[in-house]
């Protein structure tokens, strides 16, 4: 398959003049998604009501939805569940993981993960009260803390702050010759960067779909389960779309089988359409060719802004390979810079306390993007414009 990027940067509806740097926290919306959208409210819903969720297959979308999400990832058929948010389906995927390894008492994390992975992590422990331990170590000493005494390894593929990104197979051979259950988030490498999750041979895996996946705000997350476990893994949160007959209502909980009994509660329908736009778009591609060309953008960006901008200090890793699709600058005034960028239709973010972040997805950013977003951005500092009051204001959102 040949990936036509000049194509698929048509079909994202971003502002004209708009740089849109952005797409690893919060991917733009599609052409087709409020079509689809509105298709499915003014088609299914409005005319088929109830009915939809039968005749539309309404109800078969956290599976469908979730088998075209193991294809970008390298998964099994079924084995993926697509619902809730990536936050729930980190619990649900700890607690199946501290059910399969009962006798160690140690999940082990790196400090630089995302503070809701381990918020949640920790939050579980506590409710369970069964004596484990969160035990997080520097990104770097991950494979020498992978012992036999851990039970789960549970990591973000690639840092949200620094886009370093973790060794997946090498981490998760490891830890499988341990006997640890391991556990991979990867909100910052779907829909970017090539997944073989099946040759890792991981345990679980979670994700977001509204970052490179281009799914929309609050977008359903997923879970995929190894399907060696399919048939052991218990549901911490039993609700009645993980029943095997939720429609017969039955007062005692029985699991459904295979990946099902994952589900919760009533899909979100409405924002499924928005997500499977995106995935029309992601499925004509080839994710390696994305990876070559986002390293392609990565290191454009860093050549121009290492030659113009001599003040903001890289911290992304310089090897491409031990990276994501996203650049991490040190800047103490970050956020003034990030919100004079924005007045100028550049889009980055902020990360406390002092990070620039650029994502460059390859679906919608092109090399004349970067080459204009970079000098803009020297502009910007060679001008001080950024050091206007104006500038400092900060939002809740950075
Ligand atoms: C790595 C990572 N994990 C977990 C989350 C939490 O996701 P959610 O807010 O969708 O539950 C995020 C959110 O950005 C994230 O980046």
């Amino acid at each position: 398959m040949r990936s036509d990027f000049a194509l698929t940067k048509q079909l994202f509806d971003i502002p004209d003049g708009t740089i849109y740097l952005d797409g690893n926290s919060l991917g733009p919306p599609t052409k087709t998604a409020s079509d689809q959208v509105s298709s499915l409210i003014e088609e299914k819903w409005a005319k088929l009501l109830i009915k939809s969720w039968n005749l539309d297959n309404w109800i078969d979308k956290p599976k469908s939805v979730g088998n075209r999400i193991a294809k970008v990832m390298g998964a099994k058929k079924n084995s993926v569940i697509v619902g809730d948010t990536l936050s729930i389906k980190t619990y649900q995927a700890l607690y199946a993981a501290i059910k399969l390894q009962p006798e160690r008492k140690i999940i082990l994390s790196d400090s630089g993960n995302f503070p809701s992975d381990l918020y949640i992590a920790q939050g579980l422990i506590d409710a369970l009260n069964l004596n484990y331990q969160l035990r997080t170590v520097k990104p770097e000493q991950i494979f020498e803390s992978i012992t036999s005494e851990v039970a789960i390894l549970f990591l973000t593929e690639v840092d949200f702050r620094t886009g370093r990104k973790h060794d997946m197979i090498k981490l998760t051979k490891k830890a499988k010759e341990m006997g640890l259950i391991t556990i991979w988030d990867l909100a910052h490498s779907i829909g970017v960067l090539p997944i073989n999750i099946d040759k890792a041979e991981a345990d679980f895996a979670v994700g977001c779909t509204y970052k490179y996946l281009n799914g929309g705000p609050g977008s359903p997350a997923f879970l995929y389960v190894a399907p060696k476990h399919l048939n052991n893994v218990d549901n911490i949160i039993k609700g009645w779309f993980g029943h095997t007959a939720p429609f017969s209502f039955n007062k005692a909980y029985q699991p459904a089988s295979g990946i099902n009994k994952m589900q919760i509660g009533t899909p979100p329908i409405i924002a499924t359409a928005a997500l499977e736009a995106s995935l029309d778009i992601l499925e004509t591609v080839n994710i390696q060719d994305m990876r070559e060309k986002s390293i392609e953008l990565t290191e454009l960006f860093i050549e121009e802004t290492k030659r113009n901008c001599p003040m903001l200090k890289l911290i992304s890793p310089i090897c491409p390979y031990q990276r994501g699709a996203h650049l991490a600058f040190e800047f103490k005034e970050g956020y003034a810079v990030i919100q004079s960028l924005m007045e100028h239709n550049v889009i980055g973010d902020f990360r406390y306390p002092n990070l620039m972040r650029f994502g460059f997805n390859p679906l919608f950013i092109c090399e004349n993007n970067v080459l204009e977003a970079s000098k803009i951005l020297s502009k910007i500092m060679t001008s001080g414009e950024w050091n206007k009051n104006i500038f400092k204001i900060k939002s809740f959102v950075t």
